[in-house]
């Protein structure tokens, strides 16, 4: 619990990290601004927040200036999955870019602490691994991905200017894949996919031989590692990654969904999208030394929860689109 409440916003809040936040931010008592411009998040995610006095929404959109008066800021506002981030890539790149100048802006002018959501992407398909904060990364600056990566990438660079600059407190996260209950069932994530596949009894699409690795890290413990670095002591600026270094095979976790389902659905082969990276894994020797954080839900435990949540969203709302899950993960 918080000594004195603290008014926090968060970008991004009605997304699928975002809502986790609010929760966790309230629950600690602080008082929390969530503005969204909906365009992946969904007021579903912070409808069961509405009714906590120190909870409100505000439907903006970060690449215009915002004026309000908080003593933190999350910035998580940004699609996240390449479905969405290259739906309208050019606001991606906007979302990004203006968006972290409009934040930081209002960082500098409250003399804010700030907070960036930023990714492993930034890493783009990486040559060594795991990989550590000092990797420079390997992204293509022109291919599809790139809207999503340099806009980050810029992003992160903007943060440190600012540091540097104007003596901001910043913090910069480098988030890995995560999931859990609130993803959107129609993003092509390869999580999401698999479970809202394997639900509908329909075929589990597996891009590339499923040999390819991803390290899931359950939504809980990842904004454990919010909370932690955003009260680390201000030389902690970051970029500090935070995922779970625990390496799966897509083909493991079809089979895991599978098992955990209860599902009869075959396993369909897709060819690789551009791009794509084979492997990517977190070394998390810093957030461990500097923030005493590692993940601690098993990737089995995680995923009945998601599975939980995907299982009662379905019922609710009955058929997801299937054309949604023709996209690449
Ligand atoms: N989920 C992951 O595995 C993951 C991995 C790496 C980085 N991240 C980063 O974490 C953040 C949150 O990701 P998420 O998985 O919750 O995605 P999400 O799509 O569920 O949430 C993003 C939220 O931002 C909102 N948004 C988008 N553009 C906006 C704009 N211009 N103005 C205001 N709101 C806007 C969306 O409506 C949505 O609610 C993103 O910045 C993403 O890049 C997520």
């Amino acid at each position: 619990m918080s000594v004195v409440a603290k008014r926090i916003l968060v970008t991004g809040g009605a997304g699928f990290l975002g809502s986790h936040l609010c929760e966790r931010l309230l629950a600690q008592g602080d008082d929390v601004l969530c503005v969204d411009n909906y365009f992946t998040g969904r007021k579903d995610n912070v409808a069961h927040l509405l009714g906590d006095l120190h909870f409100e929404a505000m439907r903006h959109d970060i690449t215009h200036p915002l004026f309000v008066e908080v003593d933190e800021i999350y910035n998580l506002a940004c699609p996240a999955s390449p479905i969405h981030y290259q739906f309208d890539p050019v606001q991606t790149t906007k979302t990004s870019v203006i968006g972290a100048i409009n934040m930081l802006g209002l960082a500098k002018r409250l003399k804010a602490k700030i907070f960036q959501a930023s990714t492993s992407e930034i890493y783009g398909d990486p040559n060594v691994h795991p990989q550590s904060e000092t990797y420079r990364g390997n992204v293509n600056t022109i291919g599809p991905r790139a809207c999503y990566d340099e806009g980050k990438r810029c992003a992160e660079t903007l943060f440190f200017d600012y540091f540097r600059q104007h003596r901001l407190r910043i913090r910069v996260a480098r988030i890995f894949n995560t999931y859990g209950p609130r993803m959107h069932p129609n993003d092509g994530r390869v999580v999401s996919n698999f479970i809202v596949q394997a639900l509908k009894g329909a075929p589990i699409t597996l891009y590339g031989d499923g040999s390819q690795t991803r390290a899931f890290c359950f939504v809980d413990d990842l904004i454990e590692g919010f909370l932690r670095l955003m009260a680390a002591p201000d030389e902690v600026t970051g970029p500090i990654n935070l995922g779970n270094p625990h390496e799966t095979s897509v083909a493991e976790l079809a089979e895991l969904v599978l098992s955990l389902t209860g599902s009869r659905s075959s396993i369909t082969r897709r060819p690789l999208p551009i791009d794509d990276p084979v492997q990517r894994c977190p070394d998390i020797g810093q957030a461990s030394t500097m923030l005493g954080w590692h993940p601690t839900t098993p990737l089995q435990e995680g995923l009945k929860h998601t599975i939980a949540y995907f299982d009662k969203l379905l019922t609710e709302r009955g058929a997801i689109e299937d054309s949604a899950l023709l996209v690449t993960p």
